[in-house]
């Protein structure tokens, strides 16, 4: 009909789809990925059990979890093509802006021969995805830095295989800490998947049309960049190091609360939450771990970012508009910690939420469905006339 829609900009009250992959309840403060808590996943499970529960909906029995692992070790290699690919970029780039044009690339070499109504096909990108992320996110981080490209090692678990194709080269190995590989693989955890949010939703409208997953993973890459999602986490790092000392902190809150200074707390507030994140909790805790068993718990960003958090849950502005640290509040000084540069923190976030991205994308088109087509409201002018003298 004309006009009877419901006016919903920023989707905060419409639902878009049925999903039983993960709940929240953001009053409560609660994250269940297909009903599990995420604190108990954070402590008991890993990236790649997540990972499988996410896409099938069940924890894997034993033999379940040694097959895919084995089918993700099979996928870890890129084409070997695709280095002249990033070849074609500046050094300078922004990794994220490398990622969406070497993940949307992926979609050439897995187009013709892939059917998406085929469930098995659509099991085979998703195992991809995951397999591959993990390579061209160092990849990209290699590239910037000069360094040859360094082949993913099949027997080492993923957060050490991700971390030596990091930092190995051809001369040196690294030696993965078990302390770092476990705290790596934590922050893949807590940000493997999160509903609805706004590269999710990308994620699903893009694939609505039919369109290549990979490509449409690349839309999700291009949604997540900005410092309003998971841009946040490099933005923090870089608003602890503006902030630099204790003493400034007052400075930068008021200019949080000032109307007009667009400045805004980062890793600060949610849509959904409306009360502590509680992936942030964890990530808090395992920052506190991580840099008691480095030996740097007295890391200056971790000191400012403790008083800072103290200062805003204090004060009325935060308190009335009920906004608490998020994810990305904590995790950057963790990925500091273990040594990743500051702007592939947000690449960090892409490879973590890649499976949450295809685990919604084999959802929608595992059930019926539509494609994605929201309305407006018309604010502009009537009809009119083109001019005559023209
Ligand atoms: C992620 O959706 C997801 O699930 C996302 C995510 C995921 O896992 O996928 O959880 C990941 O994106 C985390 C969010 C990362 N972003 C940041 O940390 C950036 C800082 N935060 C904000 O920009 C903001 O809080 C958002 C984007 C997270 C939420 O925006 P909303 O829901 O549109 O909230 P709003 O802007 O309408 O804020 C309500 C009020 C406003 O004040 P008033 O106009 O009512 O006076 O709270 C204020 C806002 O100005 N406010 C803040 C603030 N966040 C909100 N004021 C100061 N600092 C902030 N951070």
């Amino acid at each position: 009909g004309k006009g009877l829609f419901t006016y919903d900009p920023g989707f905060v009250s419409t639902a878009a789809c049925e999903s039983q992959i993960t709940y929240i309840d953001g009053d409560q403060g609660i994250l269940l990925h297909r009903g599990y808590p995420i604190e108990q996943l954070a402590e008991k499970s890993d990236y790649l059990e997540v990972c499988y529960l996410l896409l099938n909906g069940e924890l894997p029995t034993p033999e379940q979890n040694k097959a895919f692992h084995n089918t993700i070790s099979n996928h870890t290699m890129v084409h070997e093509q695709l280095s002249q690919f990033f070849k074609g970029f500046r050094r300078d780039a922004h990794p994220m802006a490398i990622m969406c044009g070497v993940v949307g690339a992926l979609s050439a070499f897995y187009h013709d021969s892939l059917d998406i109504n085929n469930a098995h096909h659509r099991e085979v990108c998703a195992y991809r995805l995951i397999a591959k992320m993990p390579t061209l996110a160092a990849m990209c981080y290699k590239y910037s830095i000069g360094q040859p490209f360094m082949y993913p090692r099949n027997d080492r678990s993923y957060a050490d295989n991700f971390l030596r194709m990091m930092f190995a080269t051809p001369c040196s190995d690294y030696e993965v800490s078990p302390v770092l590989a476990r705290a790596m693989d934590r922050i893949f955890t807590l940000h493997a998947d999160h509903e609805q949010n706004a590269s999710t939703s990308t994620v699903r409208l893009a694939g609505s049309s039919g369109a290549n997953p990979f490509a449409c993973i690349a839309a999700g890459i291009a949604a997540l960049w900005g410092p309003a999602h998971g841009g946040a986490n490099e933005a923090v790092l870089t608003m602890l190091e503006e902030i630099g000392d204790e003493s400034n902190i007052p400075e930068f809150i008021a200019r949080a609360k000032d109307p007009e200074d667009s400045f805004r707390l980062m890793g600060f507030g949610h849509r959904v939450y409306r009360n502590f994140d509680p992936r942030a909790k964890v990530m808090k805790k395992t920052c506190d771990e991580v840099l008691a068993e480095l030996g740097i718990e007295n890391d200056p960003l971790l000191k400012i970012a403790k008083r800072l958090e103290q200062i805003a849950l204090e004060d009325e502005y935060f308190v009335k508009r009920q906004l608490y640290p998020n994810v990305d509040f904590y995790s950057g000084i963790i990925l500091k910690a273990i040594g990743i540069p500051t702007n592939m923190f947000t690449v960090i976030f892409a490879l973590s939420r890649t499976i949450g991205w295809i685990s919604h994308w084999n959802e929608f088109h595992s059930s019926p469905n539509r494609i994605g087509r929201p309305r407006q409201l018309y604010t502009g002018y009537t009809q009119r006339d083109y001019p005559a003298d023209r």
